[in-house]
């Protein structure tokens, strides 16, 4: 492990207008700072510095314009009643960035540089974290292929930025349940492709699925497996899960879906309850079956900007499923307000999830 170097801070002199705090939307508004190290394949990761944010300038020629070499990962800040700035579970998204790394050619990033990053970062826009119900801050880092060269390989120069945004619900709906249209068309991936890679062609390469699923009245689209056209994956920007008779169902981490963080937290949380959750394949028949026959209880999806967004209706080759008549079920609810209670320290952390961000701890240059 490399010792982190010290976090050069420039603050800005023009600090923004904050935008009001019910009005948040999901990333519109950026803070007054941002996090920047460069990498050289001579000089590895170096240079890392706060700025005020601003625009970056690239060549024209940078490899992340033209062939895709990016990742990126999404986490949260929020501040507790006592004034305490939280972080949700920080070291799970360095370990899937540098996962994600790892299948994109893209350099690893010491866990410290990260973490190290995050806290000063927040620190120095502290008081961009709102404190409204259902708000916190989303943090996006980032890294980009920045080398200027058309050669199909992977770039010897990258930028690894974190920018943050004060955020409400992902959803217009908030938490209140989100029709799914079932893509049979166009698929997001396959076992041995990029799908579990947080990049940005998977989002991409979802998006043409996603206009004319909104074109129909719903908001994200549910992807099936690429080879079978059967199996249940993952919503846009969440993972997914059934109650069928009392179990508690998510398709299995194949290879081609996100292992995502709250996914696996409502694992954990269910496991704690006591209630039966299994990860397997689910199909999309099985659904349906069990929708007809009224076994299907409760669908939700989860992730770090969804939080848990119950899901109301099903749309598969234009057969409707409405589930648990469009309204949130009560496991939903409950799994949301324990995480967010969790989250945002009004409620016990049995899992030890929450990271306090030392807020003293600034470089020398921030003063
Ligand atoms: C997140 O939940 O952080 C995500 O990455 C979803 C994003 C694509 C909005």
């Amino acid at each position: 492990m490399t010792e982190p170097q010290e976090i050069q801070i420039e603050r800005s002199v023009n600090l923004k207008a904050k935008p009001p705090q019910d009005q948040l939307g999901f990333g519109i508004y950026y803070t007054d700072h941002m996090f920047i190290i460069n990498y050289h394949v001579e000089l590895g990761w170096h240079q890392p510095r706060i700025v005020p944010y601003q625009p970056i300038a690239l060549d024209p020629a940078a490899k992340v314009f033209h062939y895709g070499q990016t990742i990126f990962e999404g986490l949260k800040a929020y501040r507790a009643e006592n004034g305490r700035v939280l972080l949700f579970r920080p070291h799970k998204n360095i370990e899937r960035l540098n996962r994600s790394n790892v299948r994109m050619c893209v350099p690893q990033i010491d866990e410290s540089i990260v973490l190290d990053a995050l806290k000063q970062l927040i620190t120095v826009d502290q008081d961009w974290i709102p404190t409204l119900e259902g708000t916190s801050l989303y943090i996006r880092p980032f890294v980009i292929a920045t080398q200027p060269a058309l050669g199909v390989a992977p770039s010897t120069e990258y930028q690894f930025i974190i920018i943050m945004s004060p955020v409400g619900a992902y959803y217009p709906e908030g938490v209140n349940p989100v029709k799914i249209f079932v893509e049979s068309d166009y698929v997001r991936t396959v076992v041995g492709g990029v799908g579990e890679a947080k990049t940005a062609g998977n989002y991409a390469a979802g998006l043409r699925a996603q206009e004319i699923a909104k074109d129909q009245g719903y908001s994200q689209v549910l992807w099936l497996d690429g080879v079978h056209r059967k199996y249940v994956e993952e919503v846009g920007s969440m993972n997914v899960f059934f109650k069928i008779n009392g179990t508690v169902y998510t398709p299995e981490l194949s290879g081609s879906i996100l292992n995502g963080i709250t996914r696996n937290s409502i694992i954990q949380l269910l496991r704690y309850w006591n209630i039966p959750v299994e990860e397997r394949a689910i199909s999309i028949d099985e659904l349906y079956e069990a929708g007809k026959d009224g076994s299907l209880q409760e669908a939700f999806g989860t992730g770090t900007a969804a939080v848990i967004s119950p899901i109301g209706e099903l749309n598969w080759h234009n057969e409707k499923l409405i589930i648990q008549d469009g309204q949130t079920g009560e496991l939903s609810k409950m799994l949301y307000d324990t995480l967010t209670g969790i989250q945002k320290g009004t409620l016990q952390d049995p899992f030890e999830w929450m990271i306090d961000v030392p807020l003293h701890l600034l470089t020398p240059t921030a003063k």
